[in-house]
């Protein structure tokens, strides 16, 4: 009898809690953003510990604002990443702009300071680093530099949501910090996203080009529902915008998760924890190199392995075994439509076919995780 399944992803619902709040809303006639959405910024708010976020419908809008915030225009560049989700180098196009791709460090997976260096210029607006899985990567070093060089750091933290670096939110450490509550992370609403600026000027625009360029803060009722005639508008400052904001009913759902979220992150990092100190005597597998005082909070457990054909061998065993694993996004350089002959990528050609990503969030056991690593270790010992 073949084992029962251990998905890399899982949604977390708590069911009874959110029919409760999404009935709420459904009974306030306020289907869009208001309360319910208010009141879930202030609780993220509480629970990060920083002073300001914007709740979108995605971390593809919060990413497409940072950007536009950044300066992104036709003729300007953002320094990026192909070893990531297509959603991060999506907006880059459709704002008119350039990629340009920098090599990741092979020990990371990661940009760093020096492959961003390398590919730097004159048209650069913004550095985009995607905490991959979870990890913190240098971002103390990223943004010093990116400061001295008066380019903006965004970070793309859609797998790092209440990831730390010296016990400080990662947002500390960029321009923008962008997240996704997309359903199968960490913490989500079905869908949604947010955007945490730096700077206050920032945050005010945020605000207004989530909702089509329009600050609409004066134009709700007493309870802070947004008035369905659009009186009390402030016409003077307004800006081309978009509508990306979020709605009460993915606010609602996201609220039945938040009371949640401490114990699925201390799970997801003491699976994490498992496979470290199981994986640690082998001389097949390696795990990405953290950053002193970081605190990464693992969405899935990524390995790298001692060869590519290894990698392929381990990979298809696991998925026979009913263990999914994979690498989860394809690298971007390689898709028609982000394609580019300018650059060679050797550190983004090792990491994506030396790496592969296990599960290890909430849904397993410390005993599923001891198995998983045991069966690594057996079928990479046993390689030739
Ligand atoms: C690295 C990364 N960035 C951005 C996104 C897009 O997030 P959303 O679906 O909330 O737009 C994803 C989605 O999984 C992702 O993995």
């Amino acid at each position: 009898m073949k084992n029962k399944k251990i998905p890399l992803f899982k949604v977390f619902t708590d069911k009874k809690k959110a029919l409760s709040i999404v009935s709420q809303v459904l009974d306030s006639g306020f289907l869009n953003e208001g309360i319910y959405v208010n009141k879930l910024s202030q609780k993220i708010k509480n629970f990060l510990n920083i002073r300001n976020i914007v709740l979108m419908n995605s971390c593809t809008s919060a990413l497409t604002i940072a950007m536009k915030l950044s300066g992104l225009k036709p003729g300007k560049n953002i320094v990026t990443t192909p070893v990531t989700c297509i959603a991060s180098n999506t907006p880059i196009k459709n704002l008119g702009g350039k990629l340009k791709w920098a090599d990741v460090d092979t020990e990371t997976g990661m940009l760093s300071q020096e492959t961003i260096k390398k590919v730097i210029d004159k048209n650069t607006v913004a550095v985009l680093i995607v905490n991959w899985s979870g990890i913190v990567p240098d971002l103390k070093k990223i943004y010093e530099f990116c400061t001295k060089k008066k380019v903006k750091l965004i970070i793309d933290g859609a797998h790092s949501f209440s990831a730390k670096l010296n016990k400080k939110d990662i947002s500390y450490y960029s321009d923008f910090t962008c997240l996704s509550f997309q359903a199968i992370k960490h913490f989500t609403c079905g869908d949604g996203g947010a955007l945490i600026c730096k700077n206050n000027n920032d945050h005010n625009k945020a605000e207004k080009l989530k909702w089509f360029g329009f600050d609409r803060k004066q134009a709700k009722d007493e309870k802070g529902n947004w008035i369905q005639q659009q009186r009390n508008i402030d016409i003077e400052s307004n800006l081309i915008g978009y509508k990306f904001n979020m709605n009460n009913i993915s606010a609602a759902i996201g609220l039945s998760n938040i009371g949640h979220i401490r114990k699925i992150l201390k799970k997801h990092i003491e699976n994490a924890n498992t496979y470290k100190k199981q994986f640690t005597k082998s001389k097949h597998i390696k795990f990405i190199k953290e950053v002193k005082n970081s605190s990464s909070v693992y969405w899935y457990y990524t390995i790298i392995l001692s060869s590519k054909k290894l990698r392929n061998d381990l990979e298809k065993y696991l998925l026979k075994k009913n263990i999914d694993c994979g690498q989860v996004h394809i690298p971007n350089d390689v898709y028609s439509c982000f394609k580019s002959s300018e650059i060679n990528l050797p550190g983004v050609r090792f990491f994506s076919e030396h790496q592969l990503s296990l599960p290890c969030g909430w849904w397993i056991s410390k005993k599923e995780i001891e198995n998983i690593a045991k069966t690594i270790i057996g079928f990479t010992k046993s390689f030739k």
